[in-house]
């Protein structure tokens, strides 16, 4: 599939996962929200390999599944999981290939119900581990308002501390764009 541009963060994630994820990836969504980047990797996949999908919130969920069944999706190789990222060697007992963390709050949900970047930590602490030669996680910050800076910076500062020798860790910014849009991180494994 061809991008017309690059004018957005979600263009350069379609771009990337269409050229990384094949059919059998072992895939995690850490943010399942409103179920769009399930549904995105759902058909990717097309049935094959599978989807673990946190998040903390029911609303989320119950949001997701009404997607899925809207787009009448087989929904066989989604494993959803009602908690919190951060205890994800709990329920992901096999190695992985990709995971995407939509950091923030869930839209048109509770605006007081968001990521924090402790737990952010915890889970990328758990999962780095867990990932296969090659597999790679995307991290979608959105550093508009202070407490979406403030984990910007937090987690940035950790990713900083990976190793060189085991893992690539990018940085993806539009920098042009007005009223900081979302950023991008995306660490790859070595
Ligand atoms: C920006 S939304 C995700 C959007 C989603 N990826 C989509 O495609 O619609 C962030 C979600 O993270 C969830 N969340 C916040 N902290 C969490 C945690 N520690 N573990 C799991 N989910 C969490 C929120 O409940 C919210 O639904």
């Amino acid at each position: 599939m061809k991008i017309d541009n690059l004018n957005s963060v979600h263009k350069i994630i379609d771009l990337i996962i269409n050229n990384r994820l094949d059919k059998n990836s072992i895939c995690v969504d850490a943010t399942l929200g409103n179920g769009f980047d399930t549904l995105k990797l759902s058909k990717l996949l097309n049935n094959t390999g599978k989807i673990y999908s946190f998040d903390i919130q029911k609303v989320a969920i119950e949001n997701s599944i009404s997607l899925f069944k809207k787009e009448n999706i087989d929904t066989n190789n989604i494993i959803i999981i009602n908690d919190n990222h951060n205890k994800i060697r709990e329920y992901v007992k096999e190695n992985i290939d990709f995971f995407i963390m939509n950091l923030g709050y869930l839209p048109s949900g509770d605006k007081n119900i968001t990521t924090n970047y402790i737990e952010v930590i915890t889970f990328l602490e758990s999962t780095l581990e867990i990932m296969n030669k090659n597999a790679f996680g995307i991290i979608v910050f959105y550093p508009g308002h202070s407490e979406g800076m403030k984990e910007y910076i937090k987690v940035r500062e950790y990713l900083e501390t990976l190793p060189q020798k085991s893992f690539n860790v990018i940085d993806i910014n539009l920098l042009n764009q007005k009223n900081y849009p979302p950023a991008l991180t995306i660490i790859e494994r070595i």
